[in-house]
């Protein structure tokens, strides 16, 4: 049964807000550094003619690397606009399939697969549901890969001290003070206490990738558009901080700032015993 509780009533919210404008997503969102796709080879085994299921591919950010690297793909998308762009970007790859779905009431085929991934999206999925579906969907021995993203201290460190201001001055809910963590306190022991609590899968093998990314003003805006937690904010409130940040790096920054983020690769790898079979 969905928990209905103040949290999960806002996750459900914001997981719909990527839909509202999809080129816009496809448009801004960076993808993911070639290792973590190498590493995903090593750690995941996902090669060549692999079966993925991806949750929650997006417009496509992880989907497109991993079908030039020769896996078929299947992909559940909820949001039909961001689906139709997907499908779109992935229009060359025939062993790949779009499907328009909620992953937590999507039907699983019959055939397991080898590795289940899911890129800055395994968070939105029902944390009631996402763990033990993702093990029934796999084979025994297959690999759960989350991508997980955080922002975090470095570039251009002190734009992002100063930028708090507009945070406080326009989104209530920003603690004060707030200030992005180093790379080294990032926390990670919830998702390998979740993956221990599901007793479906092995110990979390961790990877991490720190990188920069060079914006224009227009283009920081931009990216700061596809957030869903500035997408829910009333739209005066979400005005007044696009224009504070934006007078703020044209006034202090010369019109660019660096963003650093922190890229998590997070793989178990499915329990022996392996897919709970549904009956025929
Ligand atoms: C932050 S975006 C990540 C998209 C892409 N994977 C990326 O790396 O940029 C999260 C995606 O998950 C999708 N999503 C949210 N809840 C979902 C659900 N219950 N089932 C399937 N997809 C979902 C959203 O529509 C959105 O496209």
């Amino acid at each position: 049964m969905r928990d209905d509780t103040p949290d999960e009533t806002r996750r459900v919210r914001l997981s719909r807000t990527f839909d509202e404008d999809a080129e816009l997503y496809d448009r801004a969102r960076p993808g993911y550094p070639p290792e973590l796709f190498d590493d995903l080879t090593e750690v995941a085994g996902i090669e060549p003619g692999c079966h993925v299921l991806e949750v929650g591919p997006g417009t496509g950010q992880a989907t497109l690397p991993l079908a030039e690297r020769g896996c078929r793909i299947t992909a559940v998308e909820l949001g039909a606009d961001m689906a139709a762009v997907a499908r779109r970007n992935l229009a060359g790859f025939a062993a790949v399939e779009i499907v328009t779905a909620d992953f937590e009431t999507w039907p699983l085929p019959q055939e397991p697969f080898d590795a289940v991934v899911s890129a800055t999206a395994f968070h939105w999925i029902d944390p009631a549901v996402r763990m033990t579906k993702a093990a029934d969907a796999l084979r025994p021995g297959g690999a759960l890969a989350v991508v997980a993203t955080q922002h975090v201290a470095g570039g251009s460190a002190e734009f992002f001290v100063e930028v708090q201001e507009c945070y406080e001055r326009f989104d209530p809910a920003t603690p004060p003070g707030l200030r992005l963590p180093s790379p080294q306190d990032v926390d990670t022991s919830d998702h390998a206490d979740e993956v221990a609590r599901s007793g479906r899968f092995g110990p979390v093998v961790f990877r991490r990738y720190a990188w920069d990314l060079t914006y224009s003003t227009a283009e920081y805006l931009e990216v700061l558009r596809t957030y869903s937690g500035h997408r829910a904010l009333p739209p005066e409130a979400r005005d007044g901080l696009l224009e504070c940040i934006a007078g703020l790096i044209d006034r202090r920054y010369g019109g660019r700032v660096t963003k650093r983020y922190l890229t998590e690769l997070r793989v178990a790898r499915a329990a022996p015993s392996g897919r709970r079979r549904r009956a025929p």
